[in-house]
Order: structure tokens, then sequence, then C-alpha cells
């Protein structure tokens, strides 16, 4: 196997839980167990993976204490072809992306890392920014950016404001060279830096990352609001 992805469904998503009213805030299982369109968000973002033909392996990364009860929870066959055996994930995303990488078979030479809040991704995207990264070495999805951005001081005013022409909003998946990728997170690791995504964390030690226009519709589940979208968008889609 020499391409393989990880699927990070480790995280609570506490901003999503208190979007939530009260009462099913509390009993509110981590965000990629909520379901839209009647398939959890988990589920939705391992089928988009698993149908991106140059993908051989899709690897879960569950919450800490579920690898007894994730697949039940997510709805999944975990003994599909092409899944993964899952592995528990940690407290921060990229240690999640660190115990997946772990994991993963030695033969593995390029990985994709997609965060399973994004359930509406379509294997086409999954298919361009694989091909990006195994010509380059490493490519992300991204979406140009349409509000208008300013950078803010600390007393509240608007103290920059970068040209929105060249500004970009990062979707995943992400792909890397797995080399590439271990690299970045020592050096996080070793530098204290905690990033929002992989793609500036392979960045940061130099290496070249392309951009790869991606889709609107793979937005992330972040609110209760993106659940409500999200069961729209898949009533229209048909899906
Ligand atoms: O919290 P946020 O929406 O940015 O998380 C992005 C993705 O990373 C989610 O799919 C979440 O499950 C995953 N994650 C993880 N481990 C963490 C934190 C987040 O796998 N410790």
């Amino acid at each position: 196997m020499r391409v393989a992805a990880l699927v990070l469904a480790a995280g609570r998503g506490e901003r999503l839980r208190r979007s939530l009213p009260t009462p099913s805030a509390e009993a509110s299982p981590p965000k990629a167990f909520l379901a839209v369109g009647g398939r959890s968000l988990l589920a939705h973002s391992l089928a988009a993976l698993q149908a991106a033909p140059a993908l051989e392996g899709v690897m879960p990364v569950v919450p800490p204490g579920w690898l007894g009860r994730w697949a039940g929870a997510a709805g999944v066959e975990p003994e599909a072809p092409g899944l993964l055996p899952a592995v528990e994930g940690g407290a921060l995303r990229q240690d999640s992306v660190a115990a997946g990488l772990a994991a993963l078979p030695p033969t593995v030479e390029h990985v994709a890392i997609h965060d399973a809040a994004r359930p509406l991704v379509h294997p086409e995207a999954v298919s361009r920014v694989l091909t990006a990264a195994l010509v380059h070495g490493a490519a992300f999805l991204a979406e140009p950016v349409a509000d208008t951005i300013h950078r803010a001081d600390a007393d509240g005013n608007l103290a920059e404001t970068p040209d929105r022409s060249d500004l970009w909003a990062a979707q995943t998946p992400q792909a890397f060279r797995v080399d590439w990728l271990r690299e970045a997170l020592e050096k996080a690791r070793a530098d204290g830096v905690t990033g929002t995504d992989d793609a500036g964390l392979v960045a940061r030690c130099g290496h070249p990352v392309r951009v790869v226009p991606g889709d609107p519709a793979n937005r992330k589940i972040t609110l209760a609001s993106d659940l409500r979208w999200a069961e729209i968008h898949l009533a229209e889609r048909g899906s």
C-alpha cells in the first residue's frame, strides 16, 4: 500500500456543542458521530474517500476510548474493503494526525488527511488534491476568500488589510509525502507550535505546498446551523 488517508474524528466538537440547545448538548456525542441525511459525518467522509480510486486504504482516527464502539456509533462496517483498522486520536488535532501516521503501514509514501467534519467532499476533489501531492509532494484543497479579511490589533482596531485576491480558505483533504508530514509534526512539537491545519505546518519546514481549487460544498460542520445547511444540501443533491 503506497497511498492512504486518515479521517480525523477524534475532536469533541465543543463549538457545535455550545451552539445546541442545553439538553441536546449534554447528550451529544463527539461531532463526527452526529448525523446528516440519516448518516453520521464520519460515515459520509469515509465513503467519499473510499470512492477515490487512488486511495488504497482509509484509516479512521477516533476519540480516545472509542475503539470498541466507534463503528456501531458511526454506522460503519469496520471490515469493509479499503478500510484500515481505526486508531485512537489525541488531545490536539495534530496529536490525532501523529497517532494515525504512526499506525500506517510502513509502505505508505503519500497520505491524505481529511476532517470527518467535512462530510460533503466529492471523490473527484479528493482525487485532484492527491494527484497534485503525488506530483509536487504537498497539496491542499482551498476556496478563494469571498469576504474582505482585516487583521485587528490588541486594542480592537483595524491594523492591516491583506490583498483578498491571493487569500485562500483551506479545506481538507490535504495530501503530503509521508516524510514531509512527519518532519512537519516533529518540528511543530519541537517549536511548541499548534497549527490549525497540516499544510501550514509543512510550509513552515520550507517545503512547497500546492493550492488546489476546492469545492464550496466541502464546508466544515462547526455549528448547529452548519448541520442544518448540510441537511438541505444533501436533500437538494439527492444523496
Ligand atoms: O475542531 P475542528 O472542527 O477544527 O476539528 C477538525 C477535525 O479534526 C474534526 O473532524 C475533528 O474530529 C478532528 N480532531 C481530531 N482530534 C482532535 C481535534 C480535532 O481528530 N484532538
